[in-house]
């Protein structure tokens, strides 16, 4: 016994809380590499560890992963890998805002069972116009109901007929006549579509698509067999798709702080603009900006918020207790935390401003709680290690750099010397802030092609395995540090963690050495 409490003590005076390491530090900024976490007593198998994590109430990603605002990282494409793997992505705004809510919509009309406004056709168009269109749009699928213009089903355009070959012909003398073409009552879709669409599909061997009609024979919905198969493999998934009330994946928008020519906030811009995304489903905007403390965040989030009462807002960022304090009761729930930590930013070196991120984290994860927000650590994560240290004071993370180079982040892929790249750049960079972002750091759209200073770079990633697969390999590293702290759920971790200072040789033992590395294991 006496022995137990001694190696407890030692324990103690050495693997120290956050509260008392922290203290400790005071005076220090630290980040990942500075420290690590002790090992305790474990009961869980890592694999069985949990990672939701209840970001505002009624938000909860399965995966605490969210991909960063940036247009390098995450368009709708990145936004629905996300989410179909458990996390978020958060739409960036260099683009218009039509074409922002555009990208919204894509993901909330991702697979979610009943594809309620299908693309349809015209009777009296032909192949060939339909062909342009699937270019023009980039759709991954080539059957299209056709509807007359009274919305009624005239039949179905198979993916078989839409090949140049056919392109002269009318879509009338091509299509599969209505009389031919499966459909079902809205009416009999009951409470649980999804069983009944299920259902459909086994009893119609070869049949992969099931229309939804009303009693005028209106189109009203698509099931595709697909969709429905993915949905019944992801009931078994560990982590499922994070996912609406109403079964639609969850997507998150940036928003930015425009100003009219006099300087001041322009309300209206953001009231509608935030209106429309709120319209599409978005499930939470995300006030992003270089300098979150500020008088303009402030009434951005204050105005959102007292305009959308429901609505989830993210704002930032912001490093300091007082940074939360303030757009916490300005109504954010979400706070992004990190100044100058990103792989691409240069804010500390150009304004000689900002806080490693886990001494930041600390000092904001102290009001967080109080305030009852949540924290996102934004920026600075290389590997899955700082993503486990992140989550003991933080209830997500935001990544760029380590996405920006997957297949499903937006942006060409270029060779150089025989090994592929994407380009990956600061939303501070002159180029991104010319493209719409200036206003994130403090500058008028109109300054963005003149001489500002940049805070960011542009700069390339190599291009990197899929999305699933990063985030799997990313995953399997946060339940092993869970299972060597012997935390169940991200709550446990918080509370378990146990840190010590990193000496530069401690850091220089805890990555490969002394050997020839053959094969990176990420
Ligand atoms: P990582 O390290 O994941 O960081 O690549 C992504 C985060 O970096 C922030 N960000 C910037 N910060 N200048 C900055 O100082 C920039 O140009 C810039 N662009 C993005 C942002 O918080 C992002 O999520």
């Amino acid at each position: 016994m006496a022995a137990e409490q001694n190696a407890q003590s030692l324990d103690s005076a050495f693997y120290q809380s956050a509260d008392t390491f922290f203290s400790g530090q005071a005076g220090t900024a630290l980040t990942y590499d500075d420290l690590t976490l002790a090992t305790l007593y474990s009961e869980i198998l890592p694999r069985n560890a949990s990672l939701d994590t209840e970001l505002a109430d009624g938000l909860t990603l399965h995966i605490p992963m969210v991909s960063a605002d940036m247009d390098t990282v995450t368009e709708s494409r990145m936004a629905i890998g996300m989410a179909l793997n458990g996390g978020l992505g958060l739409i960036h705004y260099n683009m218009a805002d039509k074409q922002q809510l555009k990208e919204v919509s894509r993901v909330k009309n991702h697979i979610h069972g009943l594809i309620q406004e299908p693309i349809t056709v015209a009777p009296d168009q032909s192949v060939g116009e339909v062909l342009e269109r699937i270019d023009a749009k980039s759709y991954s699928f080539s059957t299209f109901p056709v509807v007359g213009d009274d919305q009624k089903l005239v039949g179905l355009l198979s993916g078989n007929v839409i090949k140049p070959r056919y392109a002269s012909k009318k879509i009338t003398d091509a299509l599969v006549p209505r009389d031919q073409v499966q459909t079902i009552q809205e009416k009999e879709l009951g409470a649980d579509p999804i069983t009944i669409a299920d259902q459909f599909f086994t009893e119609h061997p070869g049949i992969n698509k099931l229309l939804v009609v009303d009693a005028e024979d209106r189109l009203r919905g698509l099931f595709t067999l697909s969709d429905i198969e993915r949905i019944t493999l992801e009931k078994q998934a560990q982590f499922r798709p994070a996912r609406d009330d109403q079964f639609r994946l969850l997507c998150g928008a940036a928003v930015s702080t425009p100003r009219t020519p006099d300087g001041t906030l322009d309300r209206e811009r953001i009231e509608t603009h935030v209106g429309g995304l709120v319209e599409r489903g978005a499930d939470v905007v995300a006030v992003s900006t270089a300098h979150g403390h500020t008088k303009g965040v402030g009434e951005a989030v204050e105005l959102i918020r007292n305009a959308y009462p429901d609505l989830h807002i993210t704002a930032g960022n912001v490093t300091t207790a007082e940074g939360v304090e303030f757009l916490a009761d300005k109504g954010a729930n979400i706070i992004k935390i990190g100044q100058g930590p990103g792989s691409i930013c240069t804010t500390r070196l150009v304004a000689g401003v900002g806080i490693p991120q886990m001494t930041a984290l600390y000092v904001a994860s102290r009001v967080a709680e109080a305030k009852g927000v949540s924290l996102l650590a934004d920026g600075g994560i290389t590997k899955s290690g700082d993503i486990v240290k992140a989550l003991t004071l933080a209830n997500g993370v935001i990544c760029g750099g380590l996405l920006a180079g997957c297949p499903e982040a937006p942006g060409k892929v270029m060779e150089i010397s025989g090994k592929l790249y994407k380009q990956y750049r600061g939303m501070g960079s002159l180029e991104a802030m010319k493209a719409g972002s200036a206003a994130r750091y403090g500058h008028a759209a109109k300054d963005a092609g003149r001489k500002v200073a940049a805070e960011g770079i542009e700069a390339l990633k190599e291009v990197s395995d899929n999305l699933d697969h990063l985030l799997a390999q990313l995953i399997g590293g946060i339940q092993a540090g869970m299972g060597y702290l012997g935390a169940p759920s991200l709550p446990e971790l918080r509370k378990r963690a146990r840190y010590i200072r990193v000496s530069p040789a401690g850091q220089r033992e805890a990555a490969p050495h002394d050997v020839i590395e053959m094969k990176a294991s990420q």
